[in-house]
């Protein structure tokens, strides 16, 4: 099959640390110059489904988790994977999840409540981020999650209320911002100490004491998560090194310290930089894990301690390439020198190259069309409303499709309903065979809570 992923070359990085990348093709091909995904014709989907739609390929999807899973062989009990779920969050790919016992890293009741209706078993959910209201705090120590990973003390004391008045224990990892750079565009780095995530270096101590002290917790954890799209390890070397120097201090208080949460954040190949054809240089996650587990329990410093259980929490790396938002050319037009492809697809279906000048190949599913120089739009009102900017693209011509691939991660999840667009239908395919996993949205669904009162 095209796109079953081997280990591939080492790149020497840094002469610190080695990334290992894999190679690994898209599921993406043609066949007599008409674009498959798996071997399902794009054209077909387009006919049974209509345009902008999000197709997801279960097999690559799974095959991501495996790689995941390659990594633990051996270590079942003392790694733990959790789907940074804000990636993606459809039902039909939580139930992969699912399936493959991995829990999941959430950051919200909305998130929480997905887990539980695709089966993910919520002694394996993480709850992080910055502001968890109260009655997430509730419903999440009712549901049994894993463990809160706390970002504030206010939030420790609120945990702490609550589960008190609950009658319950909360299981507990403090968030720490390590301050580590690890060179991302900086609305997705997350470990700097201007950034609004964790606690400081410096407090460190401070909440874990404070923790110790508090009625209703149990401390269990130590983690951090440095940012997304990370493509080499050095940054989660350099951040994992000054967690353990701190859990050792934390140790020393008495404190037991039984596991570390890594966050998530390993990227993918965006298809930027070579042919669709050639494979994709994206890191191997199975070599992350062990890299992660060697750093964690078996580097020097940390020889004479016991064995830490880690918890992983990948969101992109293992919806990212499984995903492609297909789209259909309404019209041409050039503005004095520039020339328009504007298609059915906008900002509020794929927010990325807009928010974060994020690169999305664009894939003709007529394999025929030459490559010309322009701007691929949506009909959205607003001059940052674009899918590719000012490069070269396909000669794509009125009526054709084509595609946006790397779209599975943070694509459809970060979509709106501005300019009151129905939101994109999602499929999922495997092998010959699809299935309609979200409908599209109808106008009717837009405007049904709103309330006309007279
Ligand atoms: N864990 C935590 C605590 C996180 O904040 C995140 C992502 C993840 C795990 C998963 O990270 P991943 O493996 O997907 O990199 N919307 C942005 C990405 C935002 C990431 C937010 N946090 C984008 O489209 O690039």
């Amino acid at each position: 099959m095209l796109f079953y992923p081997t280990i591939g070359k080492i790149r020497r990085n840094c002469n610190r640390t080695f990334s290992i990348l894999m190679k690994e093709h898209l599921p993406v091909s043609y066949s007599k110059d008409h674009l498959f995904i798996e071997d399902v014709s794009v054209a077909d989907l387009v006919q049974a489904y209509g345009t902008p739609l999000y197709a997801y390929s279960a097999s690559y999807f799974e095959s991501r988790l495996d790689l995941y899973n390659r990594g633990r062989e051996g270590l079942e009990e003392q790694i733990q994977f959790c789907y940074g779920m804000k990636a993606s969050s459809n039902l039909e790919l939580l139930r992969l999840v699912a399936a493959r016992n991995w829990g999941a890293d959430i950051v919200s009741g909305g998130e929480l409540f997905r887990c539980q209706k695709a089966g993910i078993d919520p002694g394996k959910i993480v709850f992080s981020g910055v502001g968890k209201t109260e009655s997430e705090i509730a419903y999440a120590l009712e549901a049994g999650i894993h463990l809160f990973s706390v970002e504030s003390p206010s939030e420790l004391r609120t945990i702490s209320r609550i589960a008190t008045q609950k009658g319950t224990i909360a299981p507990v990892g403090i968030r720490i911002n390590p301050d580590v750079d690890p060179g991302t565009h900086p609305y997705i780095s997350t470990g700097l100490k201007e950034n609004k995530f964790g606690i400081g270096h410096s407090h460190a101590l401070e909440i874990y004491r404070e923790a110790a002290s508090l009625p209703g917790i149990r401390i269990k954890a130590a983690g951090f998560h440095i940012g997304s799209q990370l493509l080499d390890f050095s940054s989660y070397e350099e951040a994992a090194g000054r967690l353990l120097a701190l859990v050792h201090e934390i140790e020393d208080l008495g404190i037991s310290i039984d596991e570390i949460d890594v966050g998530g954040g390993l990227g993918i190949d965006y298809l930027q930089n070579h042919d669709l054809n050639e494979p994709l240089d994206t890191p191997d996650p199975a070599a992350f894990v062990r890299q992660m587990w060697h750093w964690i329990n078996e580097s020097d410093a940390n020889r004479s301690r016991k064995l830490r259980r880690i918890t992983f929490e990948p969101g992109r790396s293992v919806a990212g390439n499984a995903g492609f938002l297909i789209t259909r050319v309404l019209y041409r037009k050039r503005n004095e020198d520039r020339q328009f492809f504007i298609c059915d697809a906008a900002m509020n279906d794929l927010l990325r190259p807009s928010l974060y000048q994020a690169y999305h190949r664009v894939i003709p599913e007529n394999a025929s069309r030459s490559d010309t120089f322009g701007d691929l739009v949506g009909p959205v009102c607003e001059s940052g409303d674009f899918l590719a900017k000012g490069r070269n693209l396909p000669d794509l011509q009125e009526g054709d499709v084509a595609v946006l691939a790397s779209a599975g991660a943070y694509g459809f999840i970060m979509g709106s309903n501005y300019n009151s667009r129905p939101r994109s239908a999602e499929v999922l395919i495997r092998g010959n065979s699809h299935k309609l996993i979200r409908k599209r949205e109808t106008y009717e669904q837009i405007i049904e809570n709103e309330l006309i009162r007279d």
